[in-house]
């Protein structure tokens, strides 16, 4: 029998256990505000009442200083409503990341899946392809937030057009075209924040005409990009009209630079254009510090005070950074901040929260509280990282079918490249800590009796020679040899632009080295965003093969082995144009996408370049090849012919030189004039094939800026060999065949439209 100071003490015990276990379960559990018995009588964690008057009721309860410090990515915690600190940045671009303070891998989720970095998944022109990846990143996103390991706010996608080559970031992004962005916007945005945006809210970044990060004087955290309305209507909005519009996003990024002379975050008018006219509800965070260089370094604001009214007073609502925390007490002090400026901002922000059910009750009475460990570095995840990459690579060039090579046929293999046996380089940039990467050495191993590995240079940026000596030995007793060549963040990252599109270093020597010495043609594989000038290997016959696998993610070694080997076949596209070397002439910080031949310039993308390309938008081969038919497509849609009245008011605008066209807003009925454009694809090889439709429409009309030809609808398709599939792709005139004019109006021309399917045309007329 115990006695009683033993049952005292084993019970003190006992709960003593408890306690510590219940603290050590809730490091890994979210903070939580309305937790009984104190914190949950308030107004604002009753759920039976509406959102806007929970945010209302919460914004009631607080202090001037209290809501300051609501201000910041790290908002603070207001103990006396139990209210706890939230941090608003964690990043998600391709897989969950440690950019961000919100994300940590310590504890019980130590790593999450490295999918393929965007652009490469973009190569893919897969849209369910990309809703999927989103919808995993989520998933393994919203099991970190439920052990405590991340936010529910992340700061993805990246959807800045693509516009110079150089470009550091270029690789975060969807690519070069406007309306592959936006549609890649919204199908991350759909994927990620589940339905009704309540699993996770998804950033749309960086508003406005922001793709510079450092170019000779240039700084993104100074420059001002100089845009045309024209650019700015039919480039550079697109994508983030699709991001909130059609995917619905929550957040809103504005960028550093400054647009026509105004910071993007000061921007009132973009950003309640945002608001007002393309239905966003959400949270609009500047980029880090993006308030402080207002007035430190852009000199825009005269004083801290002046910038913090700039931006509450254009619609900004939180900063990342802690500018706000110390500068705006004393703004408001001084008149120059108005409390309703400030709870304005509050409103938005626990809107957000509020939406993603921050303040519902526990996890476990939650729609999405049943994420878990269990939900990260899934072998489904694994297999739909391995997919895109598969879906995104690029055969660039493949002499004589040389690849694929037959398994049971090669002896021996050498891969050569300073990236060949290195998996720290697979994610690119805004990676976080992968499950189970493996180098592209590694993924060979299994398909030769014998695989050997040399560097050849010590690093990417391969400054000397040293090393080549030991991979010439190693390439020559191979019978196939594979080099992987190109870029890594030593070259292309934030906050660096690259110089040069050429091989950084000494890597083009290397490659020449190995193909002086190796028994058969190369095998040269192209790592990297950036485009690259490989116009020397594409006419060595040396030089059988050339492969784009981007950063293909922590599954990258597989594919590659894969695609060589030809277990699929490739058919991604490049997703941006491939510039030769000459294009680094071209001022970094000229923001015109439209050709000027009288000042010498070229313009930019697909759309409107004018020069010579190493490898178009859109180019990328297969181990098949395909021809195309138009088999219906509507030769003339009229304005006005449909039954009923398409146009609202003026019929349409004849200008002087007899060029007829109708703005689009004068358009009462878009979808009266949609039309299904059906196309069939034959596989005219011996290999199965997933195969991209790019569908292009130019105006035989001479509008100036009118883009050379344009991307009006694009489609993935499966083909059997030998066989013929059909895909059907919807075109939308008001969207597909407009373009902007001087005014950032658009219009629609009338007359001959020509749809292009490679060299294939049909025309489409539109009459009145
Ligand atoms: C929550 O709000 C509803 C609707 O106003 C009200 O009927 C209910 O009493 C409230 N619950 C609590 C606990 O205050
Ligand atoms: C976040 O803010 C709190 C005060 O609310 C502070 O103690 C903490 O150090 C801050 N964390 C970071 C990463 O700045
Ligand atoms: C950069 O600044 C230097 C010194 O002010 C000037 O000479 C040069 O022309 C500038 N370069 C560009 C591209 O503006
Ligand atoms: C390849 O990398 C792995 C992991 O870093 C290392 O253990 C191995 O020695 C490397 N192989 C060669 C041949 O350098
Ligand atoms: C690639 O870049 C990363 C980050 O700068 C660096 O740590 C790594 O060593 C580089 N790898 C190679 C092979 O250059
Ligand atoms: C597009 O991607 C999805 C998801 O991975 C895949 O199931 C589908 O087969 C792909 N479509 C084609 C035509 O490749």
């Amino acid at each position: 029998m115990m006695g009683v100071r033993k049952i005292l003490l084993l019970v003190v015990v006992v709960l003593a256990l408890q306690e510590a276990g219940a603290r050590r379960s809730d490091r890994h559990r979210p903070a939580r505000p309305c937790r009984p018995p104190r914190h949950d009588s308030y107004p604002f964690c009753n759920a039976s009442l509406p959102a806007p008057a929970r945010a209302a009721a919460l914004l009631s309860l607080l202090s001037l200083p209290e809501k300051i410090l609501q201000l910041s990515n790290n908002a603070s915690a207001v103990p006396r409503l139990g209210l706890p600190a939230y941090q608003w940045w964690s990043e998600s671009l391709h897989g969950v990341a440690s950019n961000g303070p919100g994300v940590s891998f310590r504890g019980p989720v130590p790593a999450a899946t490295a999918f393929p970095q965007v652009l490469l998944a973009a190569a893919s022109f897969n849209r369910s392809l990309w809703r999927s990846l989103a919808a995993a990143v989520a998933a393994e996103a919203r099991a970190m937030y439920n052990v405590g390991q991340a936010g529910l706010t992340f700061w993805a996608p990246n959807i800045n057009v693509f516009r110079d080559p150089r470009w550091g970031r270029g690789q975060e992004t969807p690519g070069e075209d406007p309306a592959v962005a936006a549609a890649y916007a919204a199908e991350y945005v759909k994927g990620f924040q589940g339905e009704g945006g309540r699993m996770l809210s998804a950033c749309c970044k960086h508003f406005s005409a922001y793709d510079l990060e450092k170019w000779e004087n240039f700084s993104r955290y100074t420059f001002n990009a100089q845009v045309t309305e024209q650019d700015m209507a039919d480039t550079f909005q697109p994508p983030f009209r699709s991001c909130i519009e059609e995917g619905q996003a929550t957040c809103l990024m504005c960028s550093y630079n400054q647009i026509n002379g105004v910071p993007a975050c000061a921007r009132r008018d973009l950003l309640q254009k945002a608001r007002d006219e393309w239905g966003f509800k959400g949270y609009i965070t500047s980029d880090c510090d993006a308030v402080a260089i207002i007035h430190e370094d852009q000199k825009y604001a005269p004083s801290d005070g002046d910038a913090i009214a700039d931006v509450l007073k254009a619609g900004m609502d939180i900063n990342c950074g802690t500018y706000l925390l110390r500068h705006t007490a004393s703004a408001v002090k001084e008149g120059k901040v108005l409390e309703e400026d400030i709870d304005r901002a509050l409103l938005n922000l626990f809107s957000v929260q509020l939406r993603l059910g921050l303040f519902d009750g526990p996890l476990s009475e939650q729609e999405f509280g049943h994420y878990g460990p269990g939900d990260v570095c899934t072998p489904e995840h694994r297999e739909l990282a391995l997919e895109a990459a598969r879906q995104g690579i690029v055969l660039l060039k493949n002499d004589e079918g040389f690849l694929p090579l037959r398994k049971s046929k090669v002896a021996s293999l050498a891969i050569i490249g300073p990236a060949a046996n290195d998996t720290s380089i697979l994610g690119g940039d805004y990676t976080g800590v992968p499950c189970n990467p493996k180098s592209f050495f590694e993924g060979l191993k299994p398909y030769a009796p014998s695989t050997s590995f040399a560097a050849g240079c010590l690093d990417v940026p391969c400054q000397t020679e040293d090393g080549f000596e030991e991979a010439i030995s190693v390439a020559r007793e191979a019978e196939f040899v594979i080099v992987v060549a190109g870029l890594n963040l030593t070259e292309e990252t934030e906050d660096l632009d690259r110089v040069s599109l050429l091989l950084p270093g000494k890597q083009m020597d290397l490659v020449n080295a190995i193909a002086a010495e190796s028994k058969k043609p190369l095998i040269l594989v192209l790592m990297g965003g950036g485009p690259l000038d490989v116009s020397i290997a594409i006419e060595d016959p040396r030089i059988a093969t050339i492969l784009w696998i981007g950063y293909p993610g922590e599954v990258g070694g597989q594919v590659l082995a894969e695609a060589i080997f030809g277990e699929f076949n490739p058919g991604g596209r490049l997703p941006v144009t491939w510039y030769p070397e000459s294009f680094t002439s071209v001022p970094m910080n000229d923001m015109n996408m439209r050709a000027d031949p009288s000042r010498g310039y070229p313009g930019r993308t697909y759309r409107f370049y004018t020069g010579p390309v190493v490898f178009g938008f859109g180019y990328g081969l297969s181990y098949s090849t395909y021809s195309y038919k138009f088999l219906s497509t509507p030769e003339k849609i009229s304005l006005s012919g449909s039954s009923e009245a398409v146009i609202n008011r003026h019929p349409a605008y004849t200008r002087t030189d007899g060029l007829d066209y109708i703005q689009v807003d004068k358009i009462s009925s878009c979808e009266a004039l949609k039309f299904y454009s059906r196309v069939s694809v034959l596989n005219n090889g011996d290999m199965d094939g997933s195969h991209v439709v790019l569908l292009y429409s130019r105006s035989v009309s001479s509008m100036k800026g009118s883009p050379k030809k344009q991307l009006i609808g694009f489609e993935r398709v499966h083909t059997t060999a030998h066989a013929a599939a059909e895909v059907e792709i919807v075109v939308d005139p008001c969207r597909h065949l407009s373009t902007a004019n001087e005014q950032g109006e658009m219009i629609l021309p009338l007359g001959a439209h020509v749809l292009m399917l490679e060299k294939l045309e049909h025309v489409l007329t539109i009459e009145r």
